[in-house]
């Protein structure tokens, strides 16, 4: 049996504190990533507007599940056929890079986790189709969200709308319970059946993270313990919002200025929290802010909950 906290409103209100603050990072760091920044980088530029200017804590940072070693940086950084944790380091974006920026934040206790997707110059058209195409799963897995829905019902959109681009799921890695703990129950999928696992109840709060395969959805993991690469070396790509199950729907959580719009296909569907969500972001659009270089397609992670036979623990 897994039990799933029920948020109280003042938890709520820390985790709407906590989720802005982490897309606010993302906001910050947008006009840097750039032909010639390094990984390290930008994580440097996260770490110190995390500590010196909001106040926050990098979640990652030191972060150590059973079977891990410490996260040794701040941020996420995920190029190209890396699927989720990519270590921040000497690393030099180039021209077609596709770049994941996962960021965690914590404010007074609560955790705000959230990843967006960047091009680095020109994006090939693949991966300008598959960040694209991983949004709208996103977005699709987010709009099932409401009381009485199942937690299969989010796996099941975000599965359908991958494999019909062409694209295959991460098995591995899924979205996660999150509050004063960074990863709790439940663990969610982003594939599945509809009606299945759990249902969902106002209060809840988790991430939506898929994390998509241009090519065949097995992963391999590199010698440092925590970067994911797709075995095939095929693109990946993940974005990652923070959400709240409301009374009548949803609520995005990691919510900032620059938080790019739903797909017009979910605003169509009229539902309020989109409509808010899109209202926020239209103040400060992210494509323009950010021209022709960096942009939206992201990934996430959501991966402690990965079953993994013991290995070096903390
Ligand atoms: N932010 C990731 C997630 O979406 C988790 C990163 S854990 C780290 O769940 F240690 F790698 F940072
Ligand atoms: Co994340
Ligand atoms: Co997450």
């Amino acid at each position: 049996m897994t039990s799933i906290s029920i948020k109280s409103d003042d938890d709520i209100k820390g985790m709407r504190i906590a989720g802005r603050l982490g897309a606010e990072v993302l906001d910050y760091i947008t006009p840097f990533v750039k032909p010639g920044v390094t990984t390290g980088e930008l994580d440097r530029l996260c770490h110190e507007y995390m500590v010196n200017v909001q106040g926050t804590i990098p979640a990652p940072l030191n972060y150590c599940p059973p079977g891990y070693t410490p996260y040794p940086k701040a941020i996420c950084t995920s190029i190209n056929d890396v699927v989720c944790h990519g270590i921040p380091g000497d690393k030099v974006l180039k021209n077609g890079d596709v770049v994941n920026l996962d960021i965690t934040v914590i404010k007074d206790g609560y955790h705000g986790d959230n990843s967006r997707m960047f091009f680095v110059g020109e994006p090939s058209i693949l991966a300008r189709r598959l960040s694209e195409i991983t949004y709208e799963c996103m977005w699709l897995g987010i709009s099932k969200i409401k009381p009485g829905a199942h937690l299969g019902d989010i796996g099941y959109v975000i599965q359908q709308h991958a494999e019909k681009a062409g694209y295959s799921v991460v098995r591995e890695f899924c979205g996660h319970g999150i509050g004063k703990v960074f990863h709790e129950e439940p663990q969610v999928l982003h594939y599945g059946r509809p009606g299945t696992l759990e249902e969902l109840k106002p209060g809840m709060i988790f991430t939506v993270e898929p994390m998509i395969n241009a090519g065949r959805r097995e992963i391999r993991e590199m010698g440092d313990g925590w970067t994911i690469k797709t075995k095939d070396r095929s693109l990946s790509a993940q974005w990652e919002h923070t959400v709240l199950v409301t009374d009548t729907g949803y609520e995005v959580l990691t919510v900032s200025a620059g938080t790019p719009p739903p797909p017009a296909f979910i605003l169509a569907a009229g539902s309020p929290a989109a409509v808010a969500t899109a209202a926020q972001s239209a103040s400060c659009p992210l494509r323009s802010r950010s021209r022709s270089d960096s942009n939206r397609n992201n990934r996430p992670q959501s991966r402690p909950f990965r079953p993994m036979a013991s290995r070096k623990n903390c």
